[in-house]
């Protein structure tokens, strides 16, 4: 039943009164172990938002939590008031693999982590690593090889990776990619239930025996990472790299500049090639789902590109490409949640919230709404013209996040997931293994939960046939 609630609270010598939206007064973790199994944090959300609308309040303990599901209140929180919030306790809690980089660090320190790393996703720069993608694009094509099935999510996380490596650090990873990748997967499977614990923060100190995976899976990242900054150093800095500015930034080598080195970093490491890895497995799944959106996209492919790579100029010309990739990451967005937590008492619409509340939005449940996009679970790249997108309100439409802590790597993202499902499917087609379970995980990514097994055909091509 929804009810709302007027709450008189005690504060030091004053009372204040706050006003909470309508939710929930069950017992949260009840309702989940008996309705929501397995438990999944989509279903939850999703039952909020059908449940109680545009704003819903829910109590865990002493703790209260908001969920929102309107893009006015999203914009509210994360654009036009957030300097009263931080990121919330579960992205806190990532610093236990992630340390205090750009994602989880708050105020003066952000700030200037996020100044010392514009410079390298400065619009002068991203012509400059068209170039890299592509190549990267290219070596995976040639190594495909007709009618083989392969896990492509599998592919699309190394594929990634290199382009990172490439571009942003100047470094060659192809040799370590098995491990970071599988070192990284490690971290994700135990992610849910570790951060579920109590005082999980402490966990990589104490090191219980049954995380001793993680801590191993953490220092095979670190090794990566301190290799890669030794390397660049003894090397000298040449000619800005994403690395070389952050070396210029933090000069003396300290025990504690490296580690913040290290966690600059792989915060970036991470943010850059997950996500775009996540959005390219669906983007394939979903064209081979949907073979008249396939045919155009490849009709578009051959037709501007007749033959040759694509280059930073093409860009613009792929535009079914753009739209494609858009409305996979509306379906499947690889950020597919957000969360805030209030260092102060705070307004939203009618409602008067106090200090400490979490507030929880999620682009799963925002992007899947049917009064923003009817018929929602169609596939549909029309839903990007640019008339449509004009049409829509701000923030119906949020894989990137927005305001001041909106994803650095957007334009560079656009970027390399043009180029790169233009690069190989102008020479295959991917279909998927008849059988194969498809489900997103949502773990920090959202994730095809067994991966993503797909034939691989050669194609020829459509505007010259
Ligand atoms: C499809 C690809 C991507 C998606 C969907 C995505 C999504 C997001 C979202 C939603 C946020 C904001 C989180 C919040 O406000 O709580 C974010 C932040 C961030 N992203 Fe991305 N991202 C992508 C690609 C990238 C790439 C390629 C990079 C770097 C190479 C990157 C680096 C970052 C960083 C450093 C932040 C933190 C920014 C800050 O707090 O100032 N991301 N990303």
């Amino acid at each position: 039943m929804a009810t709302s609630a007027r709450n008189d609270v005690r504060d030091g010598s004053r009372t204040t009164q706050y006003r909470f939206p309508p939710g929930f007064r069950t017992n949260l973790i009840w309702f989940a172990l008996r309705k929501l199994r397995p438990a999944n944090p989509i279903l939850l959300f999703q039952h909020l938002a059908d449940q109680y609308g545009d704003i819903a309040h829910y109590k865990i303990g002493w703790h209260h939590i908001l969920f929102l599901n309107h893009p006015d209140y999203i914009r509210e929180v994360i654009v036009v008031q957030n300097d009263k919030f931080i990121k919330e306790r579960t992205v806190q809690r990532t610093k236990m693999l992630l340390g205090e980089g750009m994602i989880t660090s708050e105020g003066a320190q952000h700030r200037s982590q996020r100044q010392v790393a514009q410079a390298a996703f400065h619009r002068q720069r991203i012509p400059a690593y068209a170039g890299m993608m592509v190549e990267e694009a290219v070596r995976l094509r040639d190594r495909w090889r007709s009618s083989e099935q392969r896990d492509i999510a599998a592919d699309m996380m190394h594929l990634t990776i290199n382009v990172v490596a490439q571009t942003l650090f100047a470094t060659d990873l192809r040799d370590e990619v098995d491990e970071l990748t599988s070192a990284v997967n490690r971290i994700m499977g135990l992610y849910n239930f570790i951060i579920m614990l109590p005082g999980a923060e402490l966990l990589v100190h104490v090191r219980p025996p049954g995380l001793a995976a993680l801590v191993r899976a953490r220092k095979r990242i670190d090794a990566v990472v301190y290799r890669m900054i030794a390397a660049h150093r003894q090397r000298g800095s040449q000619g800005g790299s994403l690395l070389d500015l952050m070396l210029a930034a933090s000069p003396d080598q300290s025990p504690a500049s490296e580690k913040s080195l290290r966690d600059q970093v792989i915060t970036i490491f991470l943010a850059g090639y997950e996500t775009v890895a996540n959005a390219l497995s669906w983007t394939w799944y979903l064209l081979s789902q949907n073979p008249e959106c396939e045919r155009r996209f490849h009709l578009e492919i051959d037709r501007e590109l007749e033959g040759r790579l694509p280059a930073y100029e093409d860009v613009p010309r792929l535009r079914y490409v753009e739209m494609v990739l858009a409305e996979s990451m509306r379906l499947y967005p690889p950020a597919w949640a957000m969360g805030r937590y209030a260092l102060s008492d705070f307004q939203l619409g009618d409602f008067f919230l106090p200090a400490k509340t979490t507030v929880l939005m999620s682009q799963f449940v925002t992007h899947r709404d049917a009064r923003f996009f009817p018929d929602p679970l169609r596939f549909d790249p029309e839903r990007f013209t640019p008339e449509a997108r004009s049409r829509r309100t701000k923030l119906t439409y949020f894989p990137f996040g927005a305001g001041a802590r909106q994803c650095i790597g957007e334009s560079f993202a656009w970027m390399e997931g043009v180029l790169l499902l233009a690069t190989l499917a102008q020479r295959w087609k991917l279909k998927l293994v008849p059988g194969h379970r498809v489900e997103p995980e949502p773990l920090i990514t959202l994730r095809p939960k067994y991966g993503m097994r797909m034939q691989l055909e050669l194609r020829e091509p459509l505007a010259q046939a």
